[in-house]
């Protein structure tokens, strides 16, 4: 699939919002907010995001231009990590993959770090695919599921 990444606009954030609240991402990230569709914090969040130095965000746009999803790194030096969340409506066609690959050549920070729930299969396969190796296991509250559940900690150094 092909995607590129661009700045986020303030209309991208309707969309992401859309996004973010649906239940079978939401359950699949596990380690999301208390309450995802909080719209208060929702924009307090992005707009932090946006503005804070250390946080790359980007949005995920496809052929047409459709808003696929959102990529992004945060985190100081040395222990900056990856997150995506792309639209449930584009799943299983590579955008992930696609948007790690592009976010990987243009940001040269290593080593780069991701954190997924054991059981998040695709998200591991994307990481996987774009050259994460495991690094680690923890255990780790996950608001979506209301418990506590495995995570894997995976690491990309070249
Ligand atoms: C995880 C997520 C990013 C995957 O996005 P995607 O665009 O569907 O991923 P891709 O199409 O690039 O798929 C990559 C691989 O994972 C597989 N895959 C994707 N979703 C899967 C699922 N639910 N179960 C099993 N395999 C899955 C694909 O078949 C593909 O396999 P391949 O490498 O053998 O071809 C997407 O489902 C999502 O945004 N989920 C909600 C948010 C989330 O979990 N973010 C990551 C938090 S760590």
């Amino acid at each position: 699939m092909d995607v590129t990444l661009r700045e986020v606009r303030e209309s991208d954030l309707a969309v992401f919002y859309r996004q973010t609240t649906d239940p079978e991402g939401i359950r699949m990230a596990a380690f999301t907010a208390e309450d995802p569709s909080d719209r208060a914090r929702f924009d307090a969040h992005w707009a932090r995001l946006r503005h804070d130095p250390a946080v790359l965000t980007r949005t995920v746009v496809g052929t047409r231009g459709e808003v696929l999803g959102h990529i992004g790194v945060f985190g100081p030096p040395g222990e900056r990590e990856v997150t995506y969340w792309i639209g449930r409506e584009y799943w299983g066609r590579g955008a992930a993959t696609a948007a790690l690959r592009a976010l990987l050549a243009a940001v040269p920070d290593r080593p780069l770090h991701a954190q997924a729930a054991a059981d998040n299969v695709g998200s591991l396969r994307v990481l996987d695919a774009c050259g994460f190796t495991v690094t680690g296991h923890e255990r780790g509250y996950a608001n979506a599921r209301g418990e506590e559940i495995d995570e894997v900690v995976l690491t990309l150094t070249g």
